[in-house]
């Protein structure tokens, strides 16, 4: 994915060496293929960086990285310390996490006060020229593969509207201070008139070219074992994506915010910020329906 650098808010500050005698540890949680990890790891040798996901690696890593296999909706690893890390990364990880605020709230446990989050999400969507979502008139091969997609991942108990709800979540949290975000419409396919914006424009059109058929099983799971309704369309998908007829957008989001001072609490759910103009939430519990 085109992000607009390794890194997002004050990560000079925050992994400058000289201002601790201990290497820098960094988290990048549902690592992939791990190529963001990698690129940190030979930009910052000095850095001690561990990388999570569902799945193993195929690839040799460095030798500053560890792996941990984990479902990081049971947590992270037990053997990840409290305030240990100095950045958490998650990038494009939110269609594998029903709990998303609860993952926050885990990724606030293993950071040192002051240590920085940076989270990165696409809207699940894709947009036409004019900054609106695709219409089964214009664009019907994107159209079709959204909706399913998103029909696909809301019966996974998956929020749809999770990536619009992060900054919100990431404010609630009484963990942290300072939430900045920002938002990027990225063209798929290097069509515009800009260099650099092409340069992103090819990457968004690769991961694409991937992302379009990986999500086939998901959909023939939602169509109920029908996949040949699951082939048409990715294969109609793909045919927008090789042979486009107009100009189409993704939009990213990104968001970053400080660790503060607030001990972690072991004992669950602590009561989230109050949101401007509402009562503060009472505190929940398992039994009451509330987020574990
Ligand atoms: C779309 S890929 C993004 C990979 C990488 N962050 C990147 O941007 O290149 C999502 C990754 O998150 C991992 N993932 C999703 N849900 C997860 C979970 N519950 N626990 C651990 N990893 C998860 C997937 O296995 C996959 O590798």
């Amino acid at each position: 994915m085109a992000q607009p650098g390794l890194f997002l808010g004050p990560a000079r500050d925050v992994l400058d060496p000289s201002s601790s005698k201990k290497p820098k540890r960094i988290l990048d949680i549902g690592t992939g293929n791990g190529s963001w990890a990698v690129e940190v790891a030979n930009r910052y040798l000095g850095a001690a960086i561990d990388i999570v996901d569902l799945v193993p690696i195929a690839r040799e890593l460095p030798s500053n990285i560890l792996f941990f296999r984990q479902d990081v909706n049971r947590g992270l690893p037990p053997s990840m310390p409290d305030a240990e890390y100095d950045l958490v990364h998650a990038r494009n990880i939110q269609l594998g996490i029903p709990d998303y605020p609860k993952l926050i709230d885990e990724c606030a446990r293993v950071l040192k006060a002051r240590g920085l989050i940076n989270l990165i999400e696409g809207d699940w969507d894709i947009f036409d020229s004019d900054g609106n979502p695709v219409t089964p008139y214009k664009n019907p091969g994107w159209y079709n593969w959204i909706q399913a997609w998103r029909g696909a991942v809301a019966h996974q108990n998956i929020d749809v509207e999770a990536p619009k709800k992060t900054e919100q979540w990431l404010k609630d949290s009484p963990y942290f201070s300072e939430v900045k975000a920002t938002a990027r419409w990225m063209p798929i396919g290097p069509w515009t008139n800009d260099a650099e914006m092409n340069r992103l424009g090819e990457i968004v059109w690769e991961n694409l070219k991937y992302l379009i058929p990986s999500i086939r099983p998901l959909l023939t799971e939602y169509y109920a074992g029908r996949s040949e309704w699951a082939d048409m369309i990715v294969q109609h998908a793909w045919a927008e994506l090789a042979s486009p007829h107009s100009h189409v957008f993704m939009r990213w989001r990104f968001f970053w915010g400080k660790r503060n001072s607030r001990v972690y609490s072991p004992d669950g759910p602590v009561p989230r910020k109050p949101r401007k103009g509402k009562e503060r939430e009472k505190p929940q519990t398992e039994s009451s329906g509330g987020r574990a």
